[in-house]
């Protein structure tokens, strides 16, 4: 695994999305075994920073987590090797709504800590010196390791941090090659501030796999175009990922992002031609 470092917080580049593992807005249990058997296969092959979220499939997808991390694959992981990322929904943005949302989470992820606390969606009617008054509790009773939000403007971000003490480590966004609304000023923001900027759906939802761009790019490397995706964004300065793969095959494509370098040229052919 790589890592990246910011403010003393190292965090692994690469982390694996849990949106749809286990549902939808819902609980569905048809795929149990398969989502387990993917998260835990991700553990075991180094990914052990894992994103999940309060909304996901109403609460299953951090069940599903914390089924895998009760089980780890072949060898055991203690849980300080993890890290896990959770997410209160902006509906639960009130003071006491956002200790019991974690407090759910907790339980459900059957784990004493989050690793990661995100605000998932900027709410307007909700108290934002409230909601971080609540953070820093949760921080302070060590329920949560640290704080961020996602889906935040940068006016959002610098708002939401002038209440709390604690440093926002990440602002959790749509990034990839196909969606750059993050250069329009918030990436910048985030490496001049020294947040983590975690772009999701970096795939744009796999569609990035048939793109001609992509695979020419990647034969001079031999790597594959998901391959490629994935490496633009983390050679980028604060930028980490979170794709989301549940198949043996689809996270051995993605480690393989891993451990090897874009050249310059190549990053910037990229940034244009999308
Ligand atoms: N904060 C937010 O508001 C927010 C919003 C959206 C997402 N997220 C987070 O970001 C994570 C990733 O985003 P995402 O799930 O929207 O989209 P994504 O990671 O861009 O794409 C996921 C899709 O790509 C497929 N895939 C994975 N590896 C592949 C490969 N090697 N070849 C071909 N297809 C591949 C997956 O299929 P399989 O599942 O079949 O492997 C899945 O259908 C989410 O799971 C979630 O944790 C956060």
């Amino acid at each position: 695994m790589e890592f990246k470092t910011i403010s003393g917080i190292e965090i692994p580049v690469l982390g694996l999305g849990t949106w749809h593992m286990g549902g939808d807005m819902s609980p569905d249990y048809s795929e149990d075994e398969k989502y387990i058997r993917a998260i835990k296969y991700a553990i075991s092959k180094g990914i052990t920073h894992i994103d999940t979220a309060e909304i996901y499939s109403g609460g299953h997808a951090e069940e599903l987590v914390g089924e895998a991390i009760r089980q780890p694959a072949e060898k055991t992981h203690d849980r300080k090797e993890l890290f896990i990322t959770s997410k209160v929904w902006p509906s639960h943005l009130s003071y006491n709504k956002i200790l019991e949302a974690c407090e759910n989470s907790l339980r459900r992820l059957g784990t004493d800590y989050i690793d990661l606390y995100l605000i998932h969606w900027p709410n307007p009617l909700a108290s934002m010196k409230n909601a971080m008054a609540a953070m820093g509790e949760l921080v302070k009773n060590k329920k949560i390791r640290n704080i961020g939000v996602s889906n935040f403007s940068i006016r959002q971000l610098a708002n939401a941090q002038k209440y709390t003490k604690n440093k926002i480590i990440t602002n959790q966004v749509k990034y990839s090659l196909a969606s750059r609304n993050p250069e329009r000023g918030l990436l910048e923001y985030c490496q001049k501030e020294d947040i983590f900027l975690t772009a999701y759906t970096p795939l744009a939802k796999g569609t990035l796999k048939r793109s001609k761009i992509l695979e020419n790019v990647g034969k001079k490397y031999g790597k594959t175009p998901i391959q490629v995706a994935i490496r633009w964004l983390i050679e980028k300065p604060n930028v980490i990922t979170i794709p989301k793969a549940s198949s043996k095959e689809h996270i051995d494509e993605i480690l393989g992002s891993l451990g090897w370098k874009l050249k310059k040229v190549d990053q910037e052919y990229l940034s244009q031609q999308f």
